[in-house]
């Protein structure tokens, strides 16, 4: 099978291609990546020389370089790239729109120009908006209800999907995931930022009270989902990813905290994100019913195996810590 991942030198997309080479002898990678603030090839290391691997420098939101990565003809193209993180889209929102909706949509031009036999669109459960309580869940067919310019662009390619199926019965699956954490996460997101902050003798920022909570997967589990929905899901369907392991921000970063030996003293409140989703929580029962997917880490086993990674990789993140990040968090805390 020949692949085309998206975004692959990002967090999530560099843990699926190492999982899918790893995995099946037989197949080949092509790597689509325009290598923002969050691609790193170094992410790849292990993989940059194998055979059945192959990277392009190239921006989906621009058709040509869709093209050039296509080449003759792929499989698959599965959609890992698109700005990510909803700090970010409150600060500067116009490259979401670019990637996460023009993007998406030159991918599905392409499918329905059959220069690819199908796609599968890597999505979040944030497009659904947010829940009240932790028992309240979405299942697919929550209405998209998006709270930040992160999650209504990623919703904007999300229903362009839908339309391009209804529309010109254009073969794709989309899928929602909740909140991904694991090796290789760009120290911007809650547990990559507390874990470095922490490695460094700096504070966890939390915003608010910290009751908001997440539903969380590790890289595992979700690159095992997609593997099970790339080899078993039906085209035109929608799957929701999800663990049922929902945690409020404050006890992820005491259960860090207690994992790391130190004290809460290395909590700061900060001010509260504007338009803040309360909470996020999502139904997988139609994957594992279906097929027959379930997730294998818990949570606090898989923040050991992170705490572990970080710990082990100072240089990964201390790179980045030292170079453009450094600018994003002043812009970030400077009204803090
Ligand atoms: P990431 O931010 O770590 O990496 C994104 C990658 O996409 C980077 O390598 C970047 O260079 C690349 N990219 C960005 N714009 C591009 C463009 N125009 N053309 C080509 N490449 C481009 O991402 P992640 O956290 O691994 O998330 C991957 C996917 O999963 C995204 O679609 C995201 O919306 C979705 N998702 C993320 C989470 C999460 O918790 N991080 C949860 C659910 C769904
Ligand atoms: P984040 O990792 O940015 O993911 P998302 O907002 O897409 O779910 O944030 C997760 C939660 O943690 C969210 O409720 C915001 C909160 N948060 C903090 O309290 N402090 C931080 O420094 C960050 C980055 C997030």
């Amino acid at each position: 099978m020949k692949i085309l991942i998206t975004g692959g030198a990002g967090f999530m997309g560099s843990n699926f291609i190492k999982h899918i080479l790893n995995k099946y002898p037989d197949y080949q990678i092509i790597n689509l990546d325009k290598l923002t603030y969050a691609g790193n090839l170094e992410n790849l290391k292990e993989v940059e020389n194998d055979s059945r691997y192959t990277f392009v420098k190239g921006d989906i939101a621009d058709e040509n370089d869709v093209d050039k990565a296509i080449g003759e003809g792929v499989d698959v193209i599965i959609n890992y790239a698109a700005e990510t993180h909803v700090d970010r889209s409150i600060l500067d929102p116009k490259a979401f729109l670019e990637t996460d909706i023009l993007g998406t949509f030159n991918l599905l031009e392409a499918v329905r120009a059959g220069k690819a036999k199908k796609m599968i669109q890597i999505s979040t459960d944030e497009v659904f908006g947010m829940v009240h309580e932790m028992g309240e869940e979405f299942t697919e067919e929550s209405r998209f209800d998006p709270s930040s310019p992160y999650s209504a662009s990623k919703a904007g390619g999300d229903h362009m999907c839908g339309a391009y199926f209804k529309t010109y019965d254009t073969p794709i699956i989309v899928t929602h995931s909740c909140n991904f954490f694991g090796p290789n996460q760009y120290p911007e997101k809650l547990i990559s930022l507390a874990i470095t902050n922490l490695l460094e003798d700096k504070k966890v920022p939390v915003y608010g009270e910290g009751n908001q909570f997440r539903e969380w997967i590790f890289t595992e589990d979700h690159c095992n989902a997609i593997d099970t929905i790339l080899h078993k899901g039906e085209m035109g369907e929608v799957y929701n990813i999800g663990t049922r392991q929902r945690r409020k921000n404050i006890d992820v970063i005491k259960t860090l905290l207690k994992f790391m030996g130190k004290d809460e003293n290395n909590i700061e409140k900060v001010k509260d994100r504007p338009g803040h989703d309360f909470g996020y929580a999502i139904n997988p029962d139609k994957l594992m019913g279906e097929l027959g997917w379930k997730p294998a880490v818990s949570f606090e086993e898989g923040l050991q195996k992170t705490i572990d990674w970080y710990k082990e990789n100072q240089d990964w993140w201390k790179k980045i810590k030292s170079g453009e990040y450094k600018e994003y968090y002043a812009k970030q805390y400077k009204n803090v």
